[in-house]
């Protein structure tokens, strides 16, 4: 550990707080966590921690999760400009607007969505439990909207032959890998097994040895034969599975699979965030208990 890592765990020592980190970080971010995880994974101790502080470093949505899920503890993000691109497509207005219309339809938001979008839901899903979640909605004869990710969504309904109703959201650094750069990779590395996250489309799916989200890609890469793979999600998680494995060899599927968000946070951002504790997520009482709901119910599910 380099000097401000140590400062950034000393002071969260000090101060008794957690610091939790997406895989897709940098690895001096990953370095100081006490947990790395997915989306999933962070959710699940946020609900837990006996921490006063959580200091997320991670992108604006999953700083809004951890609060909706740990409400009385102070959440503060690493630095205030890592966002989400595919948060972005579906607001608040556009889910009300579309609920005047189809009052009947369930509502399954990908978590990648903000906390007004979340307390409109019916129930949340991330990528590890999103299609245990949606089949159990499916088995109801229930008409779907699924919001944002068109990717998944599109991965489900393919898949399982459902009909769900999908949104036109994507996430860009997911959604334009093309087949070719798949081809070249496949043809670098013969011997790798290819494996992917759902968002990204469909036809970049049907070309994989595995899909899954972050976390389970890391699991297969554990568990699985193979000592190669070409690795077709944000390159972050690498770090992790390159820790998990140390014998066996990655490959990024394009060189910069990189979510520009989650790199953009550095070792200074998540110091002067925890030292006068700045960027802290901020929820009305009202959004925290609703959008609680759909997510109480997305971990009763999964
Ligand atoms: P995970 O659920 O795999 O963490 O995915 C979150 C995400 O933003 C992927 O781009
Ligand atoms: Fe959002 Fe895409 Fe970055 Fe994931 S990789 S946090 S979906 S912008």
């Amino acid at each position: 550990m380099n000097i401000l890592q140590e400062k950034i765990k000393k002071l969260a020592k000090e101060k008794n707080a957690i610091i939790l980190a997406h895989y897709y970080t940098n690895k001096e971010i990953q370095e100081i966590a006490d947990f790395v995880g997915d989306s999933l994974g962070l959710s699940k101790i946020a609900c837990k921690t006996n921490a006063d502080i959580i200091l997320f470093c991670g992108v604006d949505f999953m700083g809004e999760t951890a609060k909706i899920l740990s409400p009385n503890k102070k959440v503060l993000m690493a630095n205030n400009i890592a966002s989400c691109f595919m948060a972005k497509y579906i607001s608040e207005r556009d889910l009300i607007n579309y609920k005047k219309l189809n009052p009947d339809t369930i509502i399954i938001s990908y978590v990648n969505t903000y906390a007004s979008v979340k307390a409109l839901s019916d129930v949340c899903v991330t990528s590890t439990n999103a299609l245990k979640i949606i089949k159990h909605y499916a088995d109801l004869n229930k008409k779907i909207l699924y919001i944002p990710d068109k990717n998944l969504g599109n991965y489900a309904n393919k898949t399982y032959g459902y009909n769900m109703e999908l949104w036109n959201g994507f996430c860009p650094i997911h959604n334009y890998v093309s087949l070719n750069q798949v081809a070249k990779a496949k043809k670098e590395h013969p011997n790798a097994k290819f494996i992917v996250h759902p968002e990204c489309p469909y036809e970049i799916i049907k070309e994989a040895d595995f899909v899954g989200s972050t976390k389970q890609m890391l699991d297969y890469t554990i568990q699985d034969n193979a000592s190669e793979f070409i690795v077709g999600t944000e390159s972050g998680v690498i770090y992790a599975m390159e820790k998990a494995s140390p014998n066996k060899k990655f490959y990024p599927l394009v060189s910069n699979f990189r979510c520009i968000n989650m790199k953009s946070i550095t070792l200074e951002d998540a110091y002067d965030s925890l030292k006068n504790e700045k960027n802290e997520v901020i929820l009305s009482e009202d959004i925290i208990k609703k959008a609680k709901t759909s997510l109480d119910r997305m971990l009763e599910l999964s």
